[in-house]
């Protein structure tokens, strides 16, 4: 079977979702299976790639990116039909038939329903939730009120709307308390997020969010230990991992952008983590519930907050967790005993049956 790998993509997770390609593509069984590496550029020009990261020139200390260069690849756009068709020196080729696609986007344009969609339309199979669960689990309004349906605990938030001022809503906003955290709704990588602990700083925490989303999430700090589990569906039934944690130290207010992939010093990821069993199997539970909520399939990462009296809120769900040989998904599998090629099997495997 042929299984084409998309990333890059035009959100600003754009270079995460460029790592996690690399890490899938030296994964893929290529006895098993024919490659091929769809890179998208910022601009949403669709590029065919080398299927060797090692060519791809990425320099060490910046996050890569999908390179403008080489034959474009046209999205798939007759309905039924699965032939992507490659454009070179204004020639058109075939590049023959995708049996399954493993859309490993980040973010807007890729993680929120709209490949999906796109695949969807032309009768292609691809690994992960379909388009009403990437597009709830993308957007942390909706998300919430999902979690909430099911009975799951969430931390207080209020949503402002795009453009709206935010002096009209401090009444509301007020008994949050402090600190809160000011996130764009749709958006990933804590990109845009920030952590406010005087009202004062409020403006400027919902500007830098606005950059990424005109929606813009305030949501009440939880203090607690930050526990995440992976969930994995098959046709052998919905699994959750060991839990793993992240323990951010150094000079960072939060597990931000710069924390996830550029500060490994102060940053540590722990998996398995000690956990009361009664805790750790409530938030099993709760990842399962969450997964179940936004009608999620094949993987998600459930991220949760545990305070010190075992109370537990769930804070979100990825539907395309970051997937790299060292990213917590992986790692939680790992300490489950399922390594890194055989959970891309597991998966490639699924959106084919
Ligand atoms: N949004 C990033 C990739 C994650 O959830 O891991
Ligand atoms: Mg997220």
């Amino acid at each position: 079977p042929t299984v084409a790998v998309l990333f890059g993509g035009r959100s600003s997770e754009h270079g995460v979702s460029c790592v996690t390609a690399g890490g899938v593509l030296g994964a893929i069984d290529r006895d098993r299976y024919d490659v091929l590496a769809i890179g998208i550029t910022r601009e949403g020009r669709w590029t065919l790639a080398s299927t060797d990261p090692s060519d791809w020139g990425i320099a060490d200390g910046s996050m890569p990116a999908v390179a403008d260069e080489g034959p474009t690849v046209l999205p798939p756009r007759q309905r039924g039909d699965s032939e992507w068709r490659l454009e070179a020196d204004g020639t058109v080729s075939s590049l023959g038939t995708v049996d399954a696609v493993f859309p490993l986007l980040h973010g807007p344009y890729g993680e929120d329903g709209t490949i999906q969609g796109a695949l969807e339309l032309v009768d292609v199979r691809y690994v992960g939730s379909g388009v009403l669960a990437s597009a709830v689990g993308m957007d942390k309004q909706f998300m919430k009120a999902a979690f909430v349906d099911a009975g799951l605990p969430v931390a207080p938030g209020i949503v402002l709307r795009p453009g709206e001022p935010v002096a009209a809503r401090m009444p509301e906003l007020e008994p949050l308390g402090l600190p809160v955290f000011v996130k764009p709704a749709r958006a990933g990588s804590s990109m845009g997020i920030s952590k406010v602990s005087s009202w004062d700083q409020l403006e400027a925490a919902v500007a830098d969010a606005v950059k990424h989303d005109p929606k813009v999430l305030v949501e009440a700090g939880i203090v607690g230990r930050e526990i995440e589990t992976a969930v994995l569906a098959t046709a052998d039934g919905v699994r959750t991992s060991p839990q793993g944690e992240i323990v951010t130290g150094g000079d960072h207010a939060f597990y931000d952008f710069e924390a996830k992939y550029l500060d490994e010093a102060h940053v540590q990821l722990l998996c398995p983590t000690a956990l009361d069993e009664e805790v750790a199997a409530r938030v099993a539970d709760y990842a399962r519930r969450a997964f179940a909520a936004v009608g999620a399939e094949g993987l998600a990462r459930v991220d949760c907050f545990v305070g010190e009296d075992g109370t537990v809120i769930v804070n979100e769900i990825n539907t395309m967790p970051g997937f790299t040989p060292t990213s917590m998904y992986p790692r939680m599998w790992a300490a489950a005993g399922v390594a890194y090629p055989e959970l891309v099997e597991a998966l490639i495997r699924e959106a084919l049956t």
